[in-house]
């Protein structure tokens, strides 16, 4: 075997900046992946935990290069859920064993949106009892808003640093999107206690490897808890998308970085969870199974209506946009299965990381 892969295996966090360069540049990813695969089995079992996600409101005050809700995007037409309809979602995905949700939306500041995200964290908490996960993913938030949706019965958070690297973060947002806030409010929600979880997009134009390293010993750094990554997409109505081709060979090479990504995160992290995230399957029918074979643990099924679905695209491709929520829950549970894995059903499926921290205090 690869010397470093096995170094890899050995313990966390047992690679140099380099070897990790090594590892993401490997041509043959058959051990890499493999290695990476034993590794998740080794720590959370042959098992995938699910997320219900629910994309509660396209509505986005931000203004990010690469994505196609993004608030200069006048083709899109809005939508916000009502309070009834995400509870409905919710309530759905917890009767379906799915064990946790993740409520997601563009960035919104302000007190009417704060407040709504508020009543429905209770009202999934009435029916949902301490056993059910209920993660956000909201973006840049204050510290006050953070603290009151904790209160509130949400106990993870995901915010995508979408790079670590401050010079290529800047070339990818508007001057006034700001790095050391975003970073900030990591630790922030950390301090407050929820699990927390980052990740980035690989295979941006202009990134190199070294770049995408240096996001891994980020997530090491900034202890995560959960990482959610995937490969950049274009979406033809972005400044950063309209002049790439999609060529299917443009499609397999994003797709294999991306996996590659997952592998070494896994091999460095160890314990850590890792989604398969849709933006693979845009690329691949079966992209999220190879991701989990490449080391992921997590699924995120939609289970938003399917009339909203057409106005999230945050990229082209974007699969499941006709489809229902049973359908997908059909079609992931077949995927999983038909890779001999088997679903973590009515669990919260929390990081062997972080109830590793939780024995510690
Ligand atoms: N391709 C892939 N991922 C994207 N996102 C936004 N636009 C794109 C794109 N074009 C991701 C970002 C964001 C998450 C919600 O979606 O990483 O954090
Ligand atoms: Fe808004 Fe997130 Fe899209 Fe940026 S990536 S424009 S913050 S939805
Ligand atoms: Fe939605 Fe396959 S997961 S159709």
């Amino acid at each position: 075997m690869n010397p470093l892969i096995e170094k890899a295996a050995l313990k966390p966090y047992n690679l140099t900046h380099g070897e990790i360069v090594s590892l993401l540049a490997l041509e043959d990813t058959a051990e890499l992946f493999s290695a990476a695969y034993e590794l998740k089995c080794r720590h959370v079992g042959k098992i995938v935990s699910l997320r219900g996600l629910i994309e509660f409101s396209n509505q986005c005050s931000k203004n990010c290069y690469y994505c196609g809700i993004r608030r200069g995007n006048t083709l899109v037409e809005r939508y916000h859920l009502s309070e009834d309809d995400v509870v409905r979602m919710a309530r759905w995905s917890c009767e379906q064993g799915y064990g946790s949700v993740v409520l997601q939306s563009g960035e919104l500041e302000s007190e009417a949106n704060t407040a709504f995200v508020e009543r429905v964290l209770k009202r999934i908490r009435e029916f949902g009892g301490d056993e059910f996960g209920v993660t956000l993913s909201l973006g840049e938030q204050t510290e006050e808003v953070y603290r009151r949706w904790f209160e509130a019965g949400a106990h993870r958070y995901l915010l995508r640093i979408e790079s670590s690297v401050p010079e290529l973060y800047a070339r990818l947002h508007p001057a006034d999107h700001s790095h050391a806030r975003r970073t900030e409010c990591l630790r922030v929600l950390k301090n407050l206690g929820y699990q927390t979880g980052s990740g980035v997009m690989s295979g941006l134009p202009g990134q190199t490897l070294d770049d995408l390293a240096h996001d891994i010993e980020f997530y090491h750094a900034m202890d995560l808890d959960m990482i959610g990554m995937g490969p950049y997409i274009p979406h033809a109505e972005t400044p950063l998308g309209k002049d790439i081709e999609f060529t299917p060979e443009y499609a397999r090479n994003q797709l294999v970085l991306a996996l590659k990504m997952i592998a070494v995160a896994r091999l460095y992290l160890h314990d850590v969870n890792i989604a398969a995230t849709t933006a693979l399957q845009a690329l691949d029918e079966r992209g999220r199974e190879q991701g989990l074979l490449a080391g992921a643990n997590v699924m995120m099924p939609n289970v938003t209506d399917t009339e909203y679905r057409q106005n999230y695209r945050l990229y082209e491709n974007k699969p499941c946009l006709d489809e229902n929520s049973a359908k997908c829950r059909n079609c992931l549970k077949w995927r999983v299965l038909s890779i001999g894995e088997t679903i973590n059903w009515g669990r919260r499926g929390d990081s062997p990381h972080c109830r590793a921290k939780s024995a510690e205090r």
